[in-house]
């Protein structure tokens, strides 16, 4: 499958799971132009060592950025550290990755409480709202010097300026009925219905900033949060996410689609 991401890009929640292989194969599937700022929580703990020695395997392409996007300060410190290092490219790419569901297993409604939606509501929406808030005027300033004329014609795409929320099929609504019983999680599932309503909101907003804006599912992915009955793999989950993403355009933005390319229904 061909990648034909370029630019600056940044990943949210890369030091595990979906993420830390993103930045994998992005530093190893993009040209010498790209660069990948990878973000996460605690850079310098334990937690990070894997996503340290990946930056080290790939000089000067990947660089390591401190964020929680639950905290509004620490976005705001991450969005000057990039703006600092990034200059007059922009940021062409921003992928909205992190998340967390809480209570940690599938739980019923008598075990979760509002602590558990107030938390994943931060992580899972109002992390990726300020983000694209607060990076906008670097996304801007990516579409702004891209030219579709070298590119094929399209105004909008991930090689010019993007946002990809990544999602999940259980928020679909029109699934619910389906999904619910094998997949009991409040708090989780109703933070990415309201992601995906975030996505179609700024896609409608941005579109004429031509910024592209879409929500991808994964898959069912083996990660500590997929868990180990998961039958996909990252690598494989994470080689269909950046095909997908190679192929966006404007006919893409503000689409619910999954790892295949698939359109999902809201
Ligand atoms: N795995 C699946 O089957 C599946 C299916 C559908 C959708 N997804 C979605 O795919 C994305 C990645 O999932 P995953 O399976 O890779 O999950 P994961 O293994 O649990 O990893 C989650 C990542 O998010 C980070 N994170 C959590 N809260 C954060 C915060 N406040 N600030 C910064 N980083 C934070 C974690 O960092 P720490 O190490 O610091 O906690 C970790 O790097 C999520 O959006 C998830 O909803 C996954």
């Amino acid at each position: 499958m061909s990648v034909t991401l370029e630019g600056n890009m940044l990943v949210t929640g890369s030091n595990r799971g979906i993420g830390l292989e993103l930045v994998k194969q992005l530093a190893e599937r993009t040209g010498a132009e790209a660069h990948i700022y990878a973000s996460c929580r605690e850079p310098e703990g334990t937690r990070a060592e894997a996503l340290r020695e990946l930056s080290t395997q790939h000089p000067g392409k990947i660089t390591i950025i401190k964020l929680d996007t639950s905290d509004e300060d620490s976005i705001c410190a991450a969005v000057r550290a990039v703006n600092e290092e990034i200059g007059a490219g922009g940021l062409n790419l921003l992928i909205n990755n992190a998340a967390i569901n809480k209570p940690a297993r599938p739980a019923p409604l008598s075990a979760t409480g509002k602590k558990d939606m107030m938390e994943v509501y931060e992580t899972n929406v109002v992390g990726p709202f300020l983000l694209a808030k607060m990076f906008l005027p670097l996304l801007q300033r990516a579409a702004e010097r891209f030219s579709p004329e070298d590119h094929e014609g399209d105004m909008m795409s991930c090689r010019r300026s993007a946002i990809i929320n990544i999602s999940t099929v259980i928020s679909s609504v029109k699934k619910c009925p389906e999904t619910f019983s094998m997949a009991p999680m409040y708090p989780y599932r109703t933070s990415k219905t309201a992601l995906n309503m975030l996505t179609r909101c700024q896609a409608e907003d941005f579109r004429k900033h031509n910024i592209l804006v879409t929500a991808i599912h994964p898959g069912w992915v083996c990660t500590d949060m997929g868990g180990e009955q998961a039958p996909l793999a990252a690598q494989d989950s994470v080689l269909g996410l950046l095909s997908v993403m190679s192929s966006l355009s404007n006919k893409d933005s503000g689409m619910f689609i999954d790892w295949q390319g698939n359109s999902i229904p809201w």
